[in-house]
């Protein structure tokens, strides 16, 4: 008997079901699902340690089906523009959206190009277009003169743009923001998170105001969010024309979401913040090397952003913290692989194993 209640199987409800009373999900949405969402909070003791905050937790984002925050998004986005009939769909991207676009595409029997900025695209999430068999388009300059071709390509009707502009993509992605309240019994006091387009930060503020009028919390957290210094529009407050970062996912010079990205600092009292890319890359190893959790280098740019406030003694009052890692680690091979030497490479015996461990 108890063999059996313990392997019993726990009925799945996916994303959709789950927050059905707060997305605009109806009767003929069709169930899409890859399984995203329920991603691990995970508690992280070393930064709790450098910090001397009380609880610094982690939302590992990189546990969705396509390895990025972007799947809650996409999957709502999906699923209503087959309920409203469209055979294609669309974006522009650093590469997470066009992984997620391509596979919940694929999924839904749905055409889905991506137009990418030339050169500036994760290896990683580059394959993962390729494999779900997306249209994919190289634009030469950055993520927002791609976001401009795609704007326009839009308005003929041929297909549905599923970036971020696309308001089922914040409504999905909101889900994150109930999911932390659920897991940690109220609101965190403050919420660090990346940002690049800033459809997420509108996403999580949106979540946590819900939140609170549904009783998941009893108060909101201040957000702070997280721009790479060579492409930080919102902290200098006009567009950057060539933005720079070793944070591909963030290279982006002019958010689309740039108004609610303010609202979501002044509503909340929160900041939004530079960190540099050493800053970033520092984060990225340690993140790996201490809390063993490995996300990729635009996630980083959260942890850096906290530390670097803790060290300014601008989280003073904070004793719970979320930082949201949006990205796993493995998108991108290349940036990982500057974190060591190259593998070195002997006979298969013990004695040079040991003599090559020497050296090293
Ligand atoms: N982190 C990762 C891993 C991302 O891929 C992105 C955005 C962000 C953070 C920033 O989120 O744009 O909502 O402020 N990636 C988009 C893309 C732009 O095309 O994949 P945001």
């Amino acid at each position: 008997m108890l063999g059996r209640r313990y392997h019993r199987r726990v009925p799945q409800t996916t994303l959709m079901e789950r927050y059905a009373a707060h997305l605009p999900v109806t009767p003929r949405t069709p169930r899409l699902t890859l399984g995203e969402g329920g991603t691990p909070l995970v508690r992280a003791p070393w930064l709790e340690g450098e910090t001397g905050i009380g609880e610094v937790w982690l939302k590992v984002e990189g546990a969705n089906p396509t390895g990025s925050f972007k799947d809650r998004g996409m999957v709502v986005a999906i699923a209503k523009a087959v309920e409203e009939g469209a055979r294609a769909v669309l974006c522009a991207s650093t590469g997470n959206t066009s992984a997620s676009a391509a596979a919940y595409a694929a999924r839904a029997g749905l055409r889905c190009t991506v137009v990418l900025p030339a050169g500036y695209v994760a290896l990683g999430k580059l394959v993962q277009a390729i494999a779900h068999g997306a249209r994919i388009v190289a634009v030469r300059g950055p993520f927002d003169a791609a976001l401009t071709v795609v704007r326009e390509l839009g308005e003929s009707g041929e297909a549905t743009i599923v970036n971020s502009i696309n308001p089922y993509r914040i409504e999905g992605q909101k889900t994150a923001a109930f999911e932390v309240c659920e897991a940690l019994g109220d609101a965190p006091d403050a919420l660090c998170i990346p940002v690049g387009n800033a459809g997420n930060i509108t996403a999580y503020w949106r979540g946590f105001v819900e939140a609170e009028k549904a009783r998941m919390s009893s108060h909101r957290p201040r957000m702070f969010g997280f721009q790479a210094a060579g492409a930080a529009p919102l902290v200098s407050g006009k567009p950057v024309d060539e933005p720079h970062t070793v944070a591909t996912a963030i290279r982006i010079g002019k958010p689309a979401s740039w108004d609610g990205a303010i609202r979501a600092r002044d509503e909340s009292r929160g900041a939004i913040d530079a960190v540099t890319d050493d800053e970033i890359l520092d984060a990225y190893r340690d993140l790996a090397r201490h809390e063993g959790v490995f996300c990729e280098p635009a996630s980083a740019a959260a942890v850096a952003g906290l530390r670097k406030r803790a060290r300014a003694g601008a989280m003073n009052g904070v004793r719970r913290v979320v930082c949201v890692l949006t990205g796993n680690g493995l998108k991108d091979p290349d940036t990982a692989q500057t974190l060591a030497e190259p593998t070195l490479e002997v006979d298969a015996t013990a004695d040079a194993v040991r003599r090559a461990l020497a050296s090293a």
